[in-house]
C-alpha cells in the first residue's frame, strides 16, 4: 500500500475515529477501512454501524448524503468526509423546494424517500429507505392500505411498484451510473456466457432488472457472488464493488454489464465520478485541514432523524421477526 497506513492508524486512534466506507470507493480505501477496524458496507449498514459504534469521530468515505445520514443519526459525533463535494445525481436532482411543492399536491400519500437525498428532503419524509430495505418497507405500507409518494429514484421506485403492486407516484430522478446499463447489450452478452448469473442493482432501468438472476443492494449482490454456484457473474452496478466481490470469491469471474450498444451515450460507464473523489490522501487531510466536517442545523437533524430511525427500527424489529 502506498499510503502510510500506520500514520493514519495513529491518527485514528488519537482522535477515537473510525473509517466507514462504501463499496464503491477505491480499493485502497476499502482495504484501509478494513485494516483499521472500520467497515466497508452498503448504505444501510454504513448508517447502522456509524450510529452504534462508540467512536467519537466517524470518517465517512462515500458521497455527501452518507455523511449527512451519519450526522443525523449521531449528532454528538464529529462526522468528517474526505471531500464534501462528492454528491450524487439523485440528491442533486431533487431540490428541497420543488419536492415540497410536489408533496403539497399529494397530502394523502405516505412519503417514502430513498437515502440518496439531502437532509432537507429526509426532513420532509415519513420514511427513509435504502435499496436493501425499500421493497420490505413499501410492502409493509401497501399491506396497511397506504399509497406512496416516492422520491427520487424512478427506476428503484418502478421496480418496487412492480414487485409490490403498491400505488406509487414517482419523482423522476436517476442515478447517472446505473441508468446506463443497456438491456439489449446485456442479452447479447448473456448469449455469449449462458452459464453466467446476472446481478443487478435496482437503480438500473426495469428492462435491465427484468434480465437479472439477483436484484439487490450492493451487500446483497456481494453475498450472491459468494453463495451462488455459478463461476461467472455479469454485474450491473459500480465496478468499485468488484474489489470486495473478488476478495470474497477469488475463484469467480466478474464481468461489468454493458453500458454500450445501440443508443448508448454513457458518461459514467460503471463508475460513479463522485465516489471516485475519495482518496487516501484526502483521508489524511481530514484531521489537519478545514472543510471536511459535516454541520447540520439542529432542527433539521431532529426532523430528518425520525424517518431514518423508523427505517433502522423497522430493520431491527420487523425484519428480524420475519427471519
Ligand atoms: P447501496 O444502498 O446498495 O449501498 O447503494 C447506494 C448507492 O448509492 C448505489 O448507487
Ligand atoms: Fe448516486 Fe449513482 Fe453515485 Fe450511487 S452510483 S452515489 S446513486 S450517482
Amino acid at each position: 500500500m502506498m499510503v502510510n497506513q500506520s500514520s493514519i492508524q495513529t491518527l485514528l486512534s488519537k482522535e477515537q475515529a473510525i473509517l466507514i466506507a462504501h463499496y464503491y470507493v477505491n480499493a485502497e480505501i476499502q482495504q484501509l477501512a478494513q485494516d483499521t477496524g472500520g467497515i466497508v458496507a452498503d448504505s444501510l449498514e454504513m448508517a447502522r454501524f456509524g450510529a452504534e459504534h462508540p467512536a467519537k469521530t466517524l470518517i465517512v468515505c462515500g458521497v455527501r448524503f452518507m455523511g449527512e445520514t451519519a450526522k443525523i443519526l449521531s449528532p454528538d459525533k464529529r462526522v468528517l468526509m474526505p471531500t464534501l463535494e462528492a454528491t450524487c445525481s439523485l440528491d442533486e436532482g431533487c431540490p428541497s423546494d420543488d419536492f415540497k411543492t410536489w408533496k403539497s399536491h399529494h397530502p394523502d400519500r405516505t412519503v417514502v424517500v430513498y437515502a440518496n437525498t439531502s437532509a432537507a428532503i429526509k426532513a420532509q419524509a415519513d420514511w427513509v429507505v435504502t435499496s436493501s430495505i425499500a421493497l420490505e418497507v413499501v410492502q409493509h405500507l401497501h399491506e396497511r392500505g397506504q399509497s406512496i409518494l416516492w422520491a427520487p429514484d424512478q427506476h428503484l421506485g418502478r421496480y418496487v411498484q412492480h414487485k409490490t403492486g403498491a400505488d406509487m407516484k414517482l419523482w423522476e430522478g436517476e442515478c447517472i451510473v446505473h441508468r446506463e446499463f443497456q438491456a439489449q447489450s446485456l442479452i447479447d452478452l448473456k448469449a455469449r456466457h449462458p452459464e453466467a448469473a446476472i446481478l443487478v442493482h435496482p437503480e438500473s432501468p426495469l428492462n435491465v432488472i427484468e434480465l437479472a438472476d439477483v436484484v439487490g443492494s450492493t451487500q446483497h449482490l456481494l453475498s450472491a457472488v459468494q453463495s451462488r454456484s455459478e463461476k461467472i457473474f455479469i454485474v450491473a452496478t459500480d465496478q468499485g464493488l468488484f474489489y470486495a466481490m473478488q476478495a470474497a470469491a477469488p475463484d469467480k469471474q466478474l464481468i461489468l454489464a454493458p453500458t454500450t450498444g445501440r443508443h448508448a451515450t454513457c458518461q459514467a460507464c460503471g463508475s460513479c465520478p463522485w465516489m471516485q473523489m475519495n482518496s487516501v490522501e484526502k483521508i489524511e487531510e481530514v484531521f489537519n485541514q478545514p472543510g471536511h466536517e459535516i454541520y447540520l442545523d439542529e432542527a433539521l437533524i431532529d426532523r430528518a432523524s425520525r424517518p431514518l430511525a423508523r427505517m433502522l427500527s423497522f430493520k431491527n424489529n420487523y425484519l428480524n421477526r420475519q427471519l
